[in-house]
C-alpha cells in the first residue's frame, strides 16, 4: 500500500493542532496502542493522537488523507478482532478525551455522548436517573461505548433487550477527508433515506470516526432473579435453552459456560463460590427481570421446572446481591481466564437458536477431527457461542497449519445451519480471511464499494474486514 510514513513535519503539523501534549511517540504509548484483547497481536503505530473535539479529529483526517497516512481509531482497547491494531504503522487516533456524556434528554429518553465514555459509566449515570441503556459486554467496566458503536456490540442482556443497534439513534461522524456530518435524526422512527446511522453501527471503525453517539433509552428496571442450573450433559444444556423460549419466557440473559469455562474463570478470580461436582458438563445461568417481584418468582418456578426435564443436578438460586455479584463476575471473566490459561484463538459463532445443540456437537467433532481443545461459553439464548480454542498441547506447526483448516471448517458447518462467522465481536483482522464463507464476490464487492465511497484513498483502519 501505497502509505507513507510519519516524519518530523507531520509530528509538528499534529501538534499544532492537538497541542504537544497530545502527540505522543513514547515507547510506552506505541506499545499500549500496539494490542488490544485480540490473542497476542503486536502492531505499533507510529504516532498516538488524542484530539479533544471533532474539529481536531476533522483536522487530522482531511491532513493524513492527503499525505496517506493510515489511522486506526482506537477506543479502550478491549475489542476482540484486531479492529484497533495499526496494522500499517502510521496515526492511533486515541478517543480517550471524548469521555464526556454530553446530554441526558429525560422527556426523550435520549442520551448524547462521546465515544470515549466507559460504559458502565454511562449506565451508571443513566441508572442514577431512571434510565435504562441496556447492552452489556463483558467488558463494560473498561470499554468505550464508541468501541461498542464500531463493534455493534451484544452481552448477555442482548436476549432480551438487543445489542447496540438497536439503541442507536444518531451518530455525529468525520469522514476520512474531514468532512462533519450527522448520520440521521435524534428519533425512534426514521424511515428518511438510505439508513447511515445503521451502516456505521458496526463498522469497525473502516468507513469514519465517531465523534458523538445518541441513544435511545429505555425506564430502569426494578428487580432480577439470577438461577445457576448445573447439567450433566452440555448439549443437553443447549437443548433447554430453546425449551424455555418455546414455552413463552424470554429471560433478560441466558448463559452458557461449559465446565473448563466456569472452572477455569474461578480458579482466576481466587472463587469457590459454585460447588462444581465431578459429573457437570455446563451450567446454564439463567436471569429473569422486571418490576414485579411475584411474577419473576413465577417465571424462575416456571423456567426450574423446564429445565428439570433434563439431567441436571440442584439449581442455584442466587438469594443476595453478592452471590449475584459473584455469579456474573464469574461469567463475565471467563474470557480472561481462558487467555490467562494458554496461547488461544476465540470465535464468535452464531446459529438460529434451536440449532445450537448441533453446534456444540459439531465444535467438539472438529476438536477431536483436528487435534484442539475448546472452551465454550457465551450468549446461548442468542444462539451465539464464543469458541475458545486453546492451544495447550497442539504443536506450533498444527497450531499454525492445521488449526486455520478446522477454523474453515466450523465456520461453513456455521453458515450451513444459517448463521455467521460473528455476533458480537466483529471481522477485524482475525476473521477477515473466512469472510468468504459468509459472502459471495456480489456480496463482497458491494461491500468494497461502500468502503470505496466512505475512504476512497483508503487511509482509515486499512486491512480491516475485507481481504485486500
Ligand atoms: C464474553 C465476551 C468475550 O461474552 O464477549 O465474555
Ligand atoms: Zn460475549
Amino acid at each position: 500500500m501505497p502509505f507513507n510514513k510519519i516524519t518530523q513535519a507531520h509530528i509538528s503539523f499534529f501538534q499544532s493542532i492537538v497541542g504537544e501534549k497530545y502527540v505522543l511517540a513514547d515507547a510506552d504509548n506505541i506499545d499500549r496502542c500496539a494490542s488490544d484483547q485480540t490473542e497476542d497481536l503486536h502492531y505499533p503505530p507510529e504516532v498516538v493522537l488524542q484530539p479533544g473535539t471533532t474539529e481536531e479529529v476533522s483536522s487530522i483526517m482531511r491532513y493524513c488523507n492527503e499525505q496517506m497516512i493510515p489511522v486506526t481509531p482506537r477506543g479502550a482497547g478491549t475489542g476482540l478482532s484486531g479492529g484497533a491494531l495499526a496494522l500499517f504503522g502510521g496515526v492511533s487516533l486515541d478517543m480517550k478525551r471524548f469521555n464526556k456524556i454530553l446530554h441526558v434528554d429525560k422527556r426523550n429518553f435520549q442520551v448524547t455522548t462521546g465515544p470515549g465514555v466507559i460504559t458502565q459509566e454511562l449506565q451508571e449515570h443513566l441508572k442514577a436517573e431512571g434510565l435504562f441503556y441496556p447492552p452489556d459486554p463483558a467488558s463494560k467496566g473498561s470499554c468505550f461505548i464508541g468501541g461498542n458503536v464500531s463493534e455493534n456490540s451484544g452481552g448477555p442482556r442482548a436476549v432480551k433487550y438487543g445489542v447496540v443497534k438497536d439503541y442507536v439513534l444518531n451518530l455525529e461522524i468525520v469522514l476520512p477527508n474531514g468532512e462533519i456530518i450527522w448520520t440521521g435524526a435524534n428519533v425512534l422512527k426514521n424511515a428518511t433515506g438510505y439508513n447511515l446511522t445503521q451502516l456505521v453501527v458496526g463498522s469497525e471503525g473502516t468507513l469514519c470516526i465517531i465523534t458523538k453517539i445518541v441513544l435511545r433509552l429505555i425506564p430502569a428496571v426494578k428487580h432480577d432473579l439470577l438461577l445457576l442450573v448445573p447439567f450433566r450433559s452440555a448439549v443437553e444444556a443447549c437443548a433447554a435453552v430453546n425449551a424455555i423460549f418455546l414455552a413463552g419466557f424470554t429471560p433478560s440473559a441466558l448463559e452458557f459456560m461449559e465446565r473448563d469455562a466456569l472452572e477455569w474463570s474461578m480458579k482466576y478470580v481466587n472463587s469457590t463460590g459454585v460447588n462444581l461436582p465431578e459429573d457437570i458438563s455446563a451450567h446454564l445461568l439463567i436471569e429473569v427481570d422486571g418490576n414485579n417481584m411475584d411474577e419473576l418468582y413465577k417465571d424462575a418456578e416456571a423456567i426450574s421446572q423446564i429445565v428439570q426435564q433434563y439431567d441436571i443436578d440442584e439449581i442455584l438460586f442466587a438469594d443476595s446481591h453478592e452471590q449475584k455479584q459473584m455469579l456474573w463476575t464469574l461469567r463475565r471473566k471467563v474470557g480472561e481466564a481462558v487467555k490467562s490459561n494458554s496461547i488461544y484463538k476465540e470465535e464468535d459463532t452464531v446459529v438460529p437458536r434451536a440449532e445450537l445443540p448441533e453446534l456444540l456437537k459439531i465444535i467438539k467433532d472438529l476438536g477431536r477431527e483436528f487435534g484442539f481443545h475448546s472452551v465454550c461459553y457465551g450468549h446461548a439464548g442468542d444462539g451465539n457461542m464464543h469458541v475458545n480454542i486453546v492451544k495447550v498441547t497442539m504443536s506450533d506447526e498444527d497450531w499454525k497449519t492445521k488449526l486455520p483448516h478446522g477454523i474453515r471448517k466450523l465456520f461453513k458447518e456455521v453458515v450451513r445451519m444459517g448463521g455467521t462467522l460473528s455476533g458480537e465481536h466483529g471481522i477485524g483482522l482475525v476473521q477477515k480471511e473466512y469472510m468468504d464463507i459468509a459472502f459471495n464476490p456480489v456480496q463482497l464487492n458491494l461491500m468494497r464499494q461502500i468502503k470505496q465511497v466512505f475512504d476512497p484513498r483508503g487511509i482509515l483502519n486499512p486491512g480491516k474486514i475485507l481481504m485486500s
